[in-house]
């Protein structure tokens, strides 16, 4: 028997219907459909346009779909984990939201905040639950709304972004399958270069902070782009050396979609070509905490039992990781 380990061991995923393509993007800001596809590999996102509607919507529809292929009891959750940077609300935590409403009446939940990294963040952590036995059912969740705090009239970043929301359902697993290793990292100094600035306790919201755009994302494109170039390839490949993984061994790297180019950089380092590269960006665009989710809910009916997959992201704060799953089940069946 080995030792105690965290499986994933059923996806669920997500995404509302509303498209909003490159052609539309060309009537709202001075852009091009080409821009944005050979700049960042995106073609549309899908919006939650309803705005009775938030992130707590997404991320317990995600839920739902999960509880509904396993024909599982909300109430042998244990513990919700909701990743994202667009909760409901302040508070309560939007995981509470998600628990209530999916009928998880046991389970306690909290939200985690680390940005477009903030899926492996939960990831992590549910893992520990599971691994120290204290849980036997964890749901880990990634959800963001992020057309919530995109400004529409900033074209260098309105295109990136998308909504969507997606889970998985962590279990006890002796076999040898599961989180087998993980390494996570963050670095605050350059906190400004990916942030929103208004709506916190340093600039509470004010007529001041609505006029100068406050509750909208910042980003500087050009540091970002360079810090998740290296953060995402140096986390990745460090996992892949560290448990003595060729590009051979790995059925697929699954990556934050922020950018098709940092993607590509990462598959590179690692030596796996990019037939092995999980990539939804076209059609979803950046997510934030859903994308990885994302891709597994859309690549699960082929994944097999025993697949290394190697998760990778980098995100706001800054924060990046990685980690090395090896799956747990075929298909869509647990
Ligand atoms: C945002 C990003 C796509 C911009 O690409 P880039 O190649 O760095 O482009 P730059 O910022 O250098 O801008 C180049 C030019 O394109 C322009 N531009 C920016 N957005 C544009 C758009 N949507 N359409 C057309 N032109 C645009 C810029 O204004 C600039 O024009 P200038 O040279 O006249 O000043 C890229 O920096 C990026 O992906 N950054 C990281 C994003 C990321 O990973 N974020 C999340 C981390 S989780």
């Amino acid at each position: 028997m080995q030792s105690l380990r965290a499986a994933i061991t059923a996806v669920g995923h997500y995404l509302p219907e509303d498209r909003l393509t490159n052609a539309d993007f060309e009537k709202m800001v001075d852009t091009n459909d080409e821009w944005i596809r050979t700049r960042t590999g995106i073609r549309e996102r899908r919006i939650l346009k309803d705005p009775t509607k938030a992130t707590s919507f997404m991320a317990a529809n995600a839920a739902k779909e999960l509880l509904a292929k396993r024909k599982l009891d909300p109430k042998e959750i244990e513990l919700v984990i909701v990743a994202t940077v667009t909760p409901d609300m302040f508070f309560p935590a939007t995981a509470c939201l998600v628990a209530a409403e999916i009928g998880a009446t046991n389970a306690w939940a909290y939200d985690i905040s680390a940005a477009c990294s903030g899926f492996l963040f939960a990831l992590s952590t549910g893992a520990r639950f599971i691994e120290s036995g204290k849980h036997k059912k964890v749901l880990v969740i990634g959800a963001d709304k992020m057309s919530s705090i995109v400004d529409y009239t900033d074209r260098t970043t309105c295109v990136l972004f998308g909504d969507g929301a997606a889970c998985v359902l962590l279990e006890p697993d002796t076999q040898g399958y599961g989180l087998m290793d993980s390494e996570e990292h963050s670095d605050g100094s350059q906190w400004n270069s990916l942030c929103m600035l208004g709506g916190g306790s340093l600039n509470p919201p004010s007529a001041v902070t609505i006029e100068k755009k406050w509750h909208f994302l910042h980003q500087e494109g050009q540091p970002v782009f360079k810090a998740a170039v290296k953060g995402m390839a140096d986390v990745a490949a460090a996992i892949v050396e560290r448990n003595q993984l060729t590009g051979d061994d790995i059925r697929y790297l699954v990556p934050h979609q922020a950018n098709l180019r940092i993607i590509d950089a990462t598959a590179r380092r690692m030596g796996v070509g990019m037939d092995k590269v999980m990539l939804n960006i076209e059609r979803y665009g950046n997510t934030t905490a859903a994308t990885i989710p994302l891709c597994l809910a859309d690549w699960e009916a082929e994944l097999r039992k025993g697949d290394n997959l190697i998760l990778a992201a980098f995100g706001g704060g800054f924060t990046w990781g990685a980690a090395w799953i090896r799956w747990a089940y075929d298909g869509t069946g647990a």
